[in-house]
């Protein structure tokens, strides 16, 4: 498939592509019949009124389907994640079994590697694995900065695919790592509990890390930006380790490239911030401007909002062990969460991290009928 007539075949940047959902919307005044899911996803996040909460999963589209399952029989992962049919094949699996209003892209954070020229597996049971860590000078100076178009060129592919099949039924959601995530795994070069390496290199390498922070935030915006060119409606940096940094690291050494990803973002799609164990840097999350801060079960929802202010959207935070409780547990966890929510006008209903592979599926189906059913009586 060619892919150089992308940019001619781009839809317009938001806020006119959203504006123009929205007034095609005959649903949002009273009385509020039912919007479709990519409707409920994107008026939520620009803070209008809706019918009911959105909800999607994190990690929906793996391993706790047998469909999933049944596809990495015949398929390893990464060839999965690059053929962009087998991508949104796989993206559409949760979408038709749940009936969630995000769909989030099936990738993986670590592909932008592809572009930058940086070789890496991802190891059954152990996770992404780097060939050669990055540690000196040279290293980082090997690393290409690279459009998507050029880098990871399936990826956008399988976004416009996505947004084709998918019609109205949810919101194409697509992700990238952030940088200080990115460097875990590139400066470690291994999934670790603490990424020491890297925090050695935050703390006692600065000009090392000034540069290696510089070239993935640029990376990572080029790439989100790629994305919503693509099709991606909402775009959700996943700063999956960032629970490690302390106060004054965030804010003088990973929050300002985090800043800019969202400035360069701002007028082109809303975005949503993820982390976990974050409470301590709630405030300073919440600084570098996302359009929706995830946050975990660690932190009360009303509490976690009061924090970040009114401004701000809220995503999560059901835990995903509690998925594994009997469903009456569960359900009084959700309307809890429901109720910290309080109808506010961005708050999308999610997890605090990513399902566990022994999910039952038939839990998700319930929550998602609950959520829906809870607003909207
Ligand atoms: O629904 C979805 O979320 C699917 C798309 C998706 C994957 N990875 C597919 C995947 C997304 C959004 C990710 C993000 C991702 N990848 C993160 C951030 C989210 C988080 O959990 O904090 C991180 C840290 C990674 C890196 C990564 N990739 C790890 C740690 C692993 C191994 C862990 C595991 O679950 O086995 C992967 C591999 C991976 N990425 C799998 C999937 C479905 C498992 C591969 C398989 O099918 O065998």
């Amino acid at each position: 498939m060619s892919h150089s007539n992308r940019a001619e075949q781009a839809p317009p940047p938001y806020p006119t592509t959203l504006e123009q959902e929205l007034a095609k919307m005959t649903t949002v005044t009273e009385p509020l019949t039912r919007m479709t899911g990519r409707e409920r996803f994107l008026a939520t996040a620009a803070r209008k009124q809706t019918d009911t909460t959105p909800v999607w999963f994190m990690r929906q589209a793996g391993r706790c389907l047998p469909e999933y399952r049944a596809l990495r029989e015949r398929h390893p992962f990464l060839e999965v994640a690059r053929t962009p049919e087998l991508a949104v094949a796989a993206t559409m699996m949760p979408v038709d079994r749940l009936g969630v209003d995000g769909a989030v892209l099936f990738a993986d954070i670590m592909l932008p590697l592809d572009g930058m020229g940086v070789e890496f597996e991802i190891r059954p049971g152990v996770g992404p694995v780097i060939a050669s860590p990055i540690r000196t000078a040279a290293d980082i100076e090997r690393i290409r900065v690279v459009d998507p178009e050029e880098g990871t060129p399936y990826v956008l592919e399988a976004l416009k695919l996505l947004r084709e099949t998918l019609g109205d039924r949810a919101a194409t959601l697509g992700f990238a790592g952030a940088p200080f995530t990115m460097a875990c795994y590139l400066v470690d070069g291994r999934p670790s509990k603490e990424y020491p390496r890297t925090k050695a290199m935050m703390y006692g390498e600065p000009d090392l890390w000034r540069a290696l922070m510089s070239k993935l935030c640029e990376i990572t915006t080029r790439y989100l930006e790629g994305q919503v060119r693509a099709g991606a409606d909402a775009v959700q940096l996943f700063d999956s380790w960032l629970g490690l940094v302390d106060p004054d690291s965030y804010r003088e050494k990973v929050g300002p490239y985090t800043a800019a990803i969202f400035d360069r973002l701002r007028s082109l799609a809303p975005t949503i911030h993820f982390s976990t164990g974050t409470g301590h840097l709630l405030a300073d999350i919440a600084a570098t401007h996302p359009s929706i801060v995830s946050v975990d079960w660690r932190l009360r929802l009303d509490e976690a909002w009061d924090v970040v202010g009114p401004e701000i959207g809220i995503q999560g935070n059901l835990d995903p062990s509690m998925l594994m409780a009997p469903w009456t547990t569960v359900e009084v966890a959700v309307r809890d969460i429901l109720d910290r929510a309080n109808g506010r006008p961005c708050h999308i209903f999610n997890l605090g991290h990513g399902l566990h592979p022994e999910t039952d599926p038939d839990q998700l189906s319930r929550i998602v009928e609950l959520v829906h059913e809870y607003r909207a009586g």
